[in-house]
């Protein structure tokens, strides 16, 4: 069953971690063009997207239940693989020599670099307070039922978080295309070793002890050497 022990290349993203990862990315997206539409008249032509500014206004909550549904598989299946380690705290105080390119001086990254395990987190904070305060101003579900502060708070609240998310998958998206090969990752699902080892060097280390179990102890230690600072 499992391809990720084929000689081409490793197996990143599953079958349905990428379709789950998809959906969440092309709904996100809906969610994004249809919430500015509503939030500002300067982004009113976007209502044209969505067949009109009704549709939108009644899309939108339905988009973000979806969307937060799927959010909830993709998170769960990152979860692991997401929390900061202490080579990761480093990666991120050398921030600099990332967006340089100076990749020889970074400690080695697991299967995800810390700037991917913050995306990770701060959707994960976002997603559930977007989805609350969400439901608390859907008309005609809910807001009616709500306190008039209540509503006032959601509004802002849902906002601002949005504000942050939008940033953040900015972000996202930026660092999806600068490292070249990840988006390929993300459509296809494999990578070759070349980049394992180049942007991912402890996983791939993991990945290739899986690969050859350490029965023969013949390591040549050749790729060992990341260990060291
Ligand atoms: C058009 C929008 C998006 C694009 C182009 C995009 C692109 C990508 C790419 C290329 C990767 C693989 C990175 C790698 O393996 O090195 C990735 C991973 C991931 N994406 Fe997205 N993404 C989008 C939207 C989203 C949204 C909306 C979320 C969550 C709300 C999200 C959450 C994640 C997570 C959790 C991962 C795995 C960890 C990481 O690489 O950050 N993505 N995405």
């Amino acid at each position: 069953m499992s391809h990720s022990n084929t000689k081409k290349g490793i197996l990143r993203y599953t079958w349905w971690a990428r379709t789950n990862h998809w959906v969440v990315a092309i709904s996100f997206v809906l969610l994004v063009l249809s919430g500015l539409a509503l939030f500002h008249p300067f982004f009113w032509s976007f209502t044209g997207l969505f067949g009109g500014p009704i549709p939108t206004r009644f899309i939108h909550p339905w988009i973000g239940v979806v969307m937060s549904l799927f959010f909830l598989l993709l998170a769960v299946q990152f979860f692991k693989e997401s929390f900061i380690k202490r080579h990761d705290i480093q990666w991120l105080k050398q921030i600099r020599d990332v967006l340089s390119n100076r990749d020889e001086k970074l400690p080695p990254v697991g299967k995800n670099n810390a700037g991917q395990k913050l995306v990770y987190w701060i959707m994960v904070a976002c997603v559930p307070v977007l989805l609350v305060t969400g439901i608390i101003i859907w008309r005609p579900y809910f807001a009616d039922a709500m306190p008039l502060w209540l509503l006032r708070f959601a509004v802002m609240v849902h906002a601002y978080t949005a504000f942050l998310a939008i940033i953040t998958l900015i972000i996202h998206i930026y660092s999806g295309i600068w490292v070249k090969g990840s988006i390929r990752a993300m459509v296809q699902g494999r990578v070759s070793k070349a980049w394992a080892k180049h942007h991912h060097n402890l996983w791939y280390e993991e990945v290739m002890k899986e690969r050859n179990p350490p029965s023969a102890d013949k390591d040549d230690d050749s790729s060992r050497q990341q260990q060291s600072p």
